[in-house]
């Protein structure tokens, strides 16, 4: 899915001067009257005019995109915004538990119509469990998955198992995997599921879409994602500017694209060497160094956020886009922000996996830095569903900070990543099988 002339990855153009577009956002309320018709249902295809590839007989559906904006005032305080202003995107309530299936849907929908007989991905562990529920709920073709080895999170390689895709486990990270999964697919002539597929960013686009409809149709200040393989950022930022060139917004909000520390590709490339869009083209030598002497110096991605432990972002260039066209800035993040941050969202919203978390994470920093101001409408994207990786969320809880002065040490795993304070850790409580012990441990609750 590169272009034969200069390998960059392919998009997707629509003559719209030609297609029947809605005059305004509201009129996609109207489907909502239809839901009993899986392509209205669909999160994704109830916005299909915005996203005009495949004939309604064609789409490939399983009911995805049913996902929700949350007010949280919790969440709101932590990062220091003024009551009401922040809002968490949550994605989690996708069929497999992930955004991955807002860009799934419409792969495997392009993917039928060319006719495909295999398709594959590589993943640190959403992408798959996303092709996966696909393959088995719709049983249109057979699929091929690749994952790193111990770097994938329990709950999403159990999914892959599962529901029965072949899974290939290689003996390196996502960024190997990415790279032998798209010669695989060459070689033998696989559709490729990958957010190197131009039709997976239509589908992830829609969450903007669904931002929207839950603010009114009206347009935040900021937009906060994070950033792994920068498919939903691109997708995002495309989103934006077709809807203002149609005439559906008036104006871009700002987006924040928020790495980890240990996974920092785009944060060095644009915060810290300058590289910019540029009217597409990017200063390809700054991109070359940066990877040269990443490999000279065989650094690899480390992060407990593991969903973005990623350090060759396929979508870079599309990314630098999007920063274009919305002002964007990136932030990079410690393990130990967004495992803070990740026990916030948990306890004031549905909570989400440590990837997600980068955004509440990134948005607490942009905030102190006086970027976002107080009073902005800030929306954070929680990519992810909670028990995606519950061992990184057992092991904030159940470590607490007393338990680290009482043994001296905290969790190992969290240890190795940087994580020494546990400060917002729920602790359970341990108690006797014993009726007046319960009580004691509960004097003075409820
Ligand atoms: N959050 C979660 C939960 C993810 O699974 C991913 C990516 C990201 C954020 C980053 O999104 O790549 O669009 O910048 N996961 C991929 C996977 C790469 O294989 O599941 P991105």
């Amino acid at each position: 899915m590169a272009c034969p002339d200069c390998g960059g990855l392919i998009d997707v153009n629509y003559v719209w001067d030609r297609l029947p577009v809605p005059a305004s956002l509201r009129e996609f309320e109207s489907r909502w009257g239809h839901r009993q018709d899986p392509i209205d249902f669909s999160g994704v295809w109830r916005f299909r005019e915005l996203l005009p590839f495949a004939a309604n007989d064609r789409i490939a559906t399983i009911g995805e995109g049913q996902t929700i904006l949350q007010q949280s005032s919790g969440v709101g305080q932590y990062v220091g915004m003024n009551a009401g202003r922040l809002y968490l995107h949550y994605e989690g309530l996708n069929p497999s538990g992930s955004f991955k299936d807002n860009g799934m849907t419409a792969a495997i929908t392009h993917a039928r119509m060319a006719g495909a007989k295999l398709a594959a991905c590589a993943s640190t562990g959403n992408t798959s469990a996303s092709l996966a529920i696909f393959a088995s709920t719709l049983k249109l073709f057979d699929v091929l998955v690749f994952v790193g080895s111990g770097k994938i999170a329990y709950g999403k390689l159990s999914q892959a198992l599962d529901y029965g895709a072949k899974t290939i486990q290689i003996q390196g990270d996502f960024d190997d995997a990415l790279c032998q999964v798209r010669a695989v697919c060459s070689k033998l002539g696989i559709y490729l599921c990958n957010s190197v597929n131009p039709f997976r960013l239509e589908g992830q686009k829609t969450t903007i879409y669904r931002v929207l409809e839950g603010l009114g149709w009206e347009v935040p200040e900021w937009i906060v994602v994070p950033g792994g393989n920068l498919g939903n950022s691109s997708a995002f930022g495309k989103a934006f500017q077709e809807l203002k060139q149609l005439g559906l917004i008036d104006r871009v909000p700002r987006m924040a694209v928020i790495n980890a520390v240990g996974a920092n590709t785009l944060y060095q490339l644009y915060e810290q060497r300058g590289l910019r869009w540029n009217g597409g083209r990017p200063d390809e030598q700054i991109i070359d160094q940066f990877y040269r002497k990443m490999a000279d110096d065989n650094r690899r991605a480390v992060t407990l956020a593991s969903a973005i432990e990623i350090n060759r972002p396929v979508n870079l260039n599309k990314c630098l886009r999007t920063l274009d066209v919305c002002d964007g800035v990136v932030a990079e993040v410690t393990d130990q922000e967004i495992l803070d941050a990740k026990a916030q969202i948990g306890s004031g919203g549905f909570g989400c996996e440590p990837a997600s978390a980068a955004s509440v994470a990134g948005a607490k920093l942009l905030r102190e830095r006086g970027v976002v101001a107080p009073s902005d409408r800030v929306v954070c994207i929680l990519t992810g569903h909670q028990l995606k990786d519950p061992t990184v969320t057992v092991a904030y809880h159940s470590s607490s900070n007393q338990e680290a002065r009482e043994t001296g040490g905290l969790d190992e795993m969290l240890q190795q990543h940087g994580v020494i304070d546990t400060r917002f850790a729920n602790r359970p409580i341990v108690v006797e099988n014993n009726f007046d012990k319960i009580m004691d441990v509960l004097q003075g609750f409820g």
